[in-house]
């Protein structure tokens, strides 16, 4: 793999070796339960708390608003799930929007097969929220929201602070799957005024299957998915992962020192990217937002390329073709659908996910193979 450029930094990240190192004694020597009582188990629990300030340091939140969770998809299940079914007395109705991810569409289509209303707003050409939409869309029985900090296939940053004012104006709960964004983006909670929070570890260089939620103070407690013992607060039962929820606390920890610099050097690496690939390729289309993006995220489409092909042919480059819940499909992308994409070029699109590891070098390299399949494609390709 090591010949591989990887440049799909929105799917997963690469561990950080700081955060690897943290690990390490909690798979051997510190291996205790954090519930125990002996000394092997309060090391334990001592390293889970120590995490839980960590992961708050980021948030700009409080230790105790942080439960603790196998990560995002879980995150978001418990937050929608358990707030419409601790709120069911205050309202039954849910909005989001039709370019979330699936752990979020998918958690709203079961609650509206168990009865729940759901409304899924319409994204701009960017696969940007409208606050005007979300104030029109409130009703009396309204009682969550939820909508994306940035999204994992294009890259557009939601208004957030703009739909938390809705949100606060109108007293419903706010939640945004913000994956994408924390360690990235302004990531204190409060400043962006998110009621709850999903976030999970492997996207910010820490391990996978290990995430949290940020739940606010008064916030009502979201109802548990699991029944068991009694582990952070009854909210989400279960022995806690300790060695994982390490990585988590270390990688947050780590994002925060990155974030200045990480930045504007991830950013100008994309767009040295961009104007390799629109100076040597015709008919090339930027998808989301040119500025409202996450600084990592390329998501461009090849006219008359089509991505299967296009990811076949790239030998030395890992991307992909947009989210990787999806890459086993053929069909045109939910977002660049709900963005009016058409289907045709919809169906053309790679996103390249740069991250904090990503040269200068290996951007020359990820240009060059891209120029050569582009052009091979579109010289076999009949109608080109
Ligand atoms: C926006 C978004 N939400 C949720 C998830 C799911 O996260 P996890 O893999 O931690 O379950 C992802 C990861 O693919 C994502 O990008």
């Amino acid at each position: 793999m090591s010949d591989i450029i990887y440049m799909d930094n929105h799917a997963t990240t690469p561990i950080a070796p700081e955060v690897l190192e943290a690990m390490i004694p909690y798979f051997t020597t510190h291996f205790g339960n954090s519930s125990s009582t002996h000394p092997f188990g309060v090391k334990a629990a001592d390293a889970v708390e120590k995490a839980r300030y960590q992961v708050a340091e980021l948030l700009g939140c409080s230790a105790e608003d942080i439960v603790f969770t196998s990560g995002a998809t879980e995150s978001d299940n418990l937050a929608i799930r358990g707030i419409a079914y601790a709120c069911q007395e205050q309202g039954n109705h849910i909005i989001t929007s039709t370019a979330e991810h699936h752990a979020i569409l998918d958690t709203c289509h079961a609650l509206a097969a168990d009865g729940f209303e759901t409304t899924y707003l319409p994204v701009d050409q960017y696969g940007r929220v409208s606050p005007d939409d979300v104030e029109a869309a409130i009703t009396p029985k309204t009682l969550l929201m939820s909508f994306m900090y940035a999204n994992n296939e294009v890259g557009t940053i939601n208004p957030l602070t703009d739909i938390a004012a809705v949100a606060a104006k109108h007293g419903v709960l706010f939640h945004s799957d913000a994956v994408q964004g924390i360690g990235q983006l302004p990531s204190d909670m409060e400043e962006l005024g998110l009621d709850l929070a999903s976030l999970t570890a492997h996207k910010i260089y820490g391990p996978k299957g290990i995430g949290a939620l940020y739940v606010r103070r008064n916030t009502p407690q979201p109802h548990s998915l699991f029944y068991g013992g009694g582990q952070e607060t009854g909210i989400r039962p279960g022995t806690l992962n300790v060695a994982g929820i390490v990585g988590l606390g270390a990688a947050c920890e780590l994002s925060k020192k990155y974030m200045a610099i990480g930045k504007n050097s991830v950013a100008t690496l994309r767009d040295t990217l961009h104007q390799k690939l629109k100076a040597n390729l015709d008919d090339i289309h930027l998808n989301g937002h040119p500025e409202h993006r996450l600084p990592g995220n390329l998501n461009l489409c090849f006219a008359g390329v089509q991505s299967h092909a296009h990811l076949a042919g790239l030998k030395r480059v890992a991307v992909s073709t947009g989210s990787a819940c999806d890459s086993e499909s053929v069909k045109a992308s939910h977002v660049l659908v709900a963005m009016g994409v058409p289907n045709e070029l919809a169906l053309t699109a790679v996103r390249f996910g740069l991250g904090r590891y990503n040269t200068a070098e290996e951007v020359d390299i990820v240009a060059d193979e891209v120029i050569k399949v582009v052009n091979r494609l579109r010289a076999l390709a009949p109608e080109w």
